[in-house]
C-alpha cells in the first residue's frame, strides 16, 4: 500500500473484531507515531497503551464520567457512542503532552505547536495501522471523563486524545469532504 492509497482508504471505524492485535504490531504502529515530525523536535508525546485485560475498567470509567455529567444536565454530545465503540477495540492508546501540565480546564489549550506535533504523530498511527489492516478510532471525547481517565492512568500531564485499535468489522463509505477549492486559495 502506498502513502496515497493508505490515506484514501482510511475510515474511522466504530466496529471492531475481537481479535487481539499483538504486541509486535502495537510496537510497530508505535514507531510509526514517533518518527512524526515535532516543533524543536521536541516529541511533545507519550503514550499509555490499556489492553482487553483493562479495557473493562476504562469503560466503566467513561460510562460513570459521562453518567455524571449527563446528572448535572450537561451536553455528553457523542460520548456514550464512542464509549462503545472503545469497548469494542482491543487496544486504545492515550495520548499526552509531556510539556503540558494536568488541567480539568476543557478550554484550555496546549502550545499550538505541541498539538500540531501530537497530531502528526497520531496521524502517522492511524497511516500505519491502516497499512497493516487495522482499523482506528481517533477519540476526543475521552475528555467527557478527563479527569477521572488521567487518574485511572496515574498522568499528571496533559491528555490530548485516545486512538482505539482494532481489526475492522465493518466498512464504512468515505465521509464527505469540503471541495479542495472551497477550502484552499492560490495566493
Ligand atoms: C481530533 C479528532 C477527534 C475525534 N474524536 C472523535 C470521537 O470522540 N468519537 C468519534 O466517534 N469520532 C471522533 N473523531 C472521528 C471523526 O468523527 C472523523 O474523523 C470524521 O467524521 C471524518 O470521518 P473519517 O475519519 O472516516 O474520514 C475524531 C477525529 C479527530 C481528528
Amino acid at each position: 500500500m502506498n502513502t496515497f492509497e493508505a490515506i484514501s482508504q482510511r475510515r474511522s471505524i466504530r466496529r471492531f473484531k475481537d481479535t487481539p492485535i499483538s504486541d509486535e504490531i502495537i510496537i510497530k504502529i508505535l514507531n510509526a507515531g514517533i518518527q512524526a515530525p515535532s516543533g524543536k523536535n521536541r516529541q511533545p508525546w507519550r503514550f499509555i497503551v490499556v489492553k482487553e485485560d483493562k479495557r473493562p475498567e476504562m469503560i466503566r470509567i467513561m460510562r460513570e464520567s459521562i453518567a455524571k455529567v449527563k446528572e448535572k444536565g450537561g451536553d455528553t454530545g457523542s460520548s456514550e457512542w464512542t464509549t462503545n465503540s472503545m469497548e469494542k477495540a482491543p487496544v486504545t492508546i492515550f495520548i499526552f503532552n509531556p510539556y503540558a501540565e494536568n488541567t480539568t480546564d476543557y478550554g484550555h489549550k496546549s502550545s499550538v505547536v505541541d498539538v500540531q506535533s501530537t497530531g502528526a504523530a497520531i496521524q502517522n498511527m492511524l497511516l500505519a495501522a491502516q497499512e497493516l489492516g487495522i482499523g482506528t478510532l481517533w477519540i476526543c471525547d475521552v475528555f467527557y471523563a478527563y479527569s477521572e481517565l488521567c487518574a485511572w492512568l496515574g498522568e499528571t500531564h496533559e491528555m490530548i486524545a485516545a486512538v482505539s485499535f482494532g481489526y475492522p468489522d465493518e466498512s464504512p463509505n468515505a465521509r464527505p469532504r469540503k471541495p479542495l477549492e472551497e477550502v484552499t486559495k492560490w495566493f
